[in-house]
């Protein structure tokens, strides 16, 4: 029997990985958050010097990295490395190094291994698109730019870092604007993908939407 997946792509700091994970943990489903893959490729590249246009030398990298997932955190080589790829010019890199067709192909089977039973969750930009294009529920998650980036100053600020709000709108902006012009799967609404718009929304408001989705199909309506 095919594995059920619910794929939410969308912009950064939407908040579709919030979301994608409550909505995994109240399935009982499994979780995979794509762009800590690439965040990955990006810090293995900032570790060892690597030039983020490096395009043979990441694919290879992103073939082989000893990465691991445990209780919600990201191991490389065994070692914690979730706040590290949390870390703003690491998502900048990732944003990157995710324009490379070969890392993107390198990428490909990796994120299909996750789709184990029951189920899978997966949040990203392509997920919809081009990894799970049979997916049984595809959701666009997004929110405006000014909405994405203050939720990040404030999350940025909660941790207790420093943050300045124009300088992440713009971040966020330019970002959209390189992951939606890349030539391989660029960020963009599928034609038979929900949009749910939050800038209105609280997450557990968006989390009861993805869910009473996929229990309408499910069900069949
Ligand atoms: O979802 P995120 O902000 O952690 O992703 C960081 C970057 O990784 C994003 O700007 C583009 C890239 N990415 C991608 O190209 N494809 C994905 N499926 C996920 C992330």
């Amino acid at each position: 029997m095919k594995v059920p997946v619910i794929a939410i792509d969308g912009p950064s700091a939407s908040g579709k990985g919030t979301v994608a994970a409550r909505v995994a943990s109240r399935l009982g489903f499994h979780y995979l958050d794509s762009g800590s893959l690439y965040r990955l490729v990006a810090l293995h590249a900032d570790l060892h010097g690597i030039d983020w246009d490096d395009e043979a030398t990441l694919a290879q990298a992103a073939l082989t990295l000893p990465a691991t997932f445990c209780d919600g955190r990201v191991l490389l080589s065994g070692n914690d490395v979730d706040q590290a790829i949390r870390a703003e010019h690491i998502g900048i890199g990732a944003s990157r190094v995710g324009a490379l067709p070969a890392v993107r192909a390198a990428l490909l089977q990796r994120q299909r291994d996750f789709r184990a039973t029951p189920g899978l969750v997966t949040d990203g930009r392509d997920m919809g698109s081009v990894v799970f294009p049979d997916a049984d529920l595809k959701i666009f998650l997004t929110a405006s730019a000014d909405e994405r980036a203050d939720r990040r100053y404030k999350q940025l600020i909660g941790k207790g870092e420093s943050a300045n709000l124009p300088q992440i709108r713009q971040d966020i902006i330019d970002r959209d604007r390189r992951d939606a012009a890349r030539t391989v799967a660029p960020l963009r609404q599928e034609p038979d993908a929900f949009l749910l718009d939050t800038t209105e929304l609280t997450i557990d408001q968006a989390v009861e939407q993805v869910l009473a989705w996929f229990a309408d199909r499910a069900s069949g309506a």
